[in-house]
């Protein structure tokens, strides 16, 4: 992809939604095609860039504004950005995709959807358990706003899809711009996906097997031997 503009992708949802996962997929699997790749992640990017920081609607929109310009100037010099964070506030995310476009790249926002409920019972961070006995204030989707996005170019359930069938959308929406190499249309063995059911879902327009899933995050989380996972019963 020879003197190309990268791209921006926005992936925007509540906390738990899926957005840092699907950051860490995306990146495995476009590295192995060969493109550059950085990802900008909400909970990272407040250790270091916006450090100090914290969640009024003021400081959510410069911590955007931020994660914004550093895409920016990653998509107008080649590189791939991925922004994972939740992004509440629908003006800022237009003001980044105007900012990324006016620079010659594409911005893509995917939003990563997930319903309150279903967040609120997964709690991964206990979080939500604390926003909703009132212990944490302004807590995103609980008792601070969060816009959803009118027109996005992706949008992901991940309550409903295996994280596969999430990654596939995105993959091609990205090839369908031909912002990143074709799996299917390059010839054999050129660019391969690091995901065999990466496609073939989308290709039989049916969900990927959970157990696919598991051993995928399996690999890559708990860093087991492929071959060693046991295969639980349908
Ligand atoms: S954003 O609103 O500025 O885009 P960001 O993605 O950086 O948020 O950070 C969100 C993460 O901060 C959440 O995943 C959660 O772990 C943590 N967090 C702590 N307090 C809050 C809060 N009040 N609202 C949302 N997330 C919070």
């Amino acid at each position: 992809m020879k003197n190309k503009k990268g791209f921006t992708l926005w992936l925007t949802g509540l906390s738990g939604a899926g957005k840092t996962t699907l950051a860490i997929l995306l990146t495995t699997e476009l590295r192995a095609r060969g493109v550059r790749i950085e990802v900008l992640d909400g909970d990272e990017v407040r250790t270091n860039l916006s450090k100090g920081l914290g969640f009024s609607k003021e400081d959510r929109d410069t911590n955007i504004r931020r994660i914004g310009y550093v895409c920016r100037l990653l998509s107008r010099n080649g590189v791939g950005a991925v922004s994972a964070a939740i992004s509440p506030y629908s003006a800022v995310r237009d003001e980044v995709r105007h900012a990324v476009e006016q620079d010659g790249a594409k911005f893509i926002e995917v939003f990563v959807k997930c319903p309150i409920a279903v967040l609120a019972e997964r709690d991964v961070k206990g979080l939500y358990q604390k926003a909703l006995a009132g212990e944490l204030q302004g807590f995103t989707g609980v008792s601070d706003p969060y816009e959803e996005p009118i027109a996005p170019d992706v949008i992901v359930e991940t309550d409903r899809e295996p994280v596969e069938f999430s990654l596939s959308k995105i993959l091609q929406a990205l090839e369908q711009r031909g912002l990143i190499p074709n799996v299917e249309q390059s010839r054999p063995r050129r660019v391969r996906s690091v995901f065999p059911s990466v496609g073939e879902g989308l290709r039989r327009n049916v969900s990927v097997d959970w157990r696919g899933r598991s051993r995928i995050l399996n690999r890559l989380f708990l860093k087991r031997p492929f071959q060693k996972q046991v295969r639980t019963r349908a």
